[in-house]
């Protein structure tokens, strides 16, 4: 079976990993991809969508999101981990494609709703856009097949405070809607998503093997490989939104905890997901083990034949 998606993203290094990974996997077909603020802004997000999708010859609908969090002020776009534009020293993309007309909310829920069941929303941004959807139409819980989050952590962690992450630390009122909400929600957080990690030479394998995507993503990923290697010594780095979109194509590859997961929206602690005893909210599966080797090589595997499948949608389409 081919599972349908929708990715809330806001690309980002890490965003167009796991992208160009998800439109070179035959088992998904990705519908749409709705952007959001966060590494960048969602103006910048909407074009870097538009940017990937034509790179790899794979038409997909971009639906522009949310351009503020819910509630508080927003902080500013994450540039000293994804570079000016977002795909590290690389310049402004251009593109010739236009988003949809509709914001990121109104697509989902319509999207969801003209296949109920069918498509999993996977969101690796801040959750905006996945709050505004459930405002809008609440049915969206029915009519998503389920939800899969990159974000947040059981383990008391963080990467942008000692216990909070950047996905929910941006917006943190829309995340606890989204972990109250009674649909099936899975989090893959900080306690797999730091677990797997790429090295450069990783990069340089794939940029021999595919020279468009994986020579754009090894260009890109150097501005990446130089924020960790300041942060943590070793010139690494995470796969934490290729890991959210791996959970749904090779679940085997993580271990599962179902808790209820709340976030706390006020005081220091602004950000954190709390796992536990949440009275009346639906549990979350949480990924807390993970295959780190088979994660890491089946993200090569698929990203080594993505300019391959990209010529082939490209041939398939001229015939
Ligand atoms: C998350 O924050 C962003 O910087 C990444 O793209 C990822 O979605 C990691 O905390
Ligand atoms: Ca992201």
């Amino acid at each position: 079976m081919v599972q349908k998606l929708i990715i809330d993203t806001d690309p980002g290094i890490d965003d167009a990993m796991a992208i160009h990974m998800a439109f070179a996997d035959a088992r998904i077909e990705v519908v749409g991809l709705t952007t959001i603020f966060g590494n960048v802004t969602t103006k910048q997000a909407t074009r870097n969508a538009l940017h990937l999708s034509q790179m790899a010859h794979y038409p997909v609908d971009v639906a522009h999101g949310a351009d503020r969090p819910l509630t508080r002020d927003p902080h500013p776009p994450a540039d000293f981990v994804h570079g000016p534009e977002g795909f590290g020293g690389l310049p402004a993309p251009d593109v010739e494609t236009a988003p949809d007309p509709r914001d990121a909310a109104r697509y989902l829920c319509e999207t969801c709703a003209a296949a109920p069941g069918e498509i999993i929303i996977c969101a690796v941004g801040p959750l905006t856009n996945l709050a505004a959807a459930l405002a809008l139409d609440p049915d969206i819980t029915r009519t998503a097949a389920r939800v899969v989050v990159m974000g947040g952590s059981a383990a008391r962690h963080g990467n942008v405070s000692d216990c909070a992450e950047a996905n929910i630390w941006n917006d943190p009122h829309a995340a606890d809607a989204v972990f109250a909400a009674d649909w099936d929600v899975t989090m893959v957080g900080l306690d797999v998503t730091e677990k797997t990690q790429c090295t450069p030479q990783d990069f340089t394998d794939l940029a021999k093997a595919s020279p468009i995507i994986g020579g754009f993503l090894q260009q890109a990923a150097d501005f990446y490989f130089d924020f960790h290697e300041a942060k943590t010594g070793t010139r690494s780095c995470f796969m934490h939104d290729p890991s959210a979109i791996l959970a749904i194509t090779d679940p085997a590859l993580f271990g599962f905890q179902t808790t209820p997961i709340s976030v706390v929206c006020e005081g220091e602690e602004t950000g954190r997901t709390i796992a536990g005893p949440a009275t009346g909210r639906r549990a979350t599966h949480v990924a807390m083990t993970v295959d780190s080797q088979a994660a890491r090589q089946r993200f090569l595997g698929l990203v080594r034949a993505a300019d391959h499948m990209a010529t082939d949608r490209m041939a398939r389409d001229n015939c």
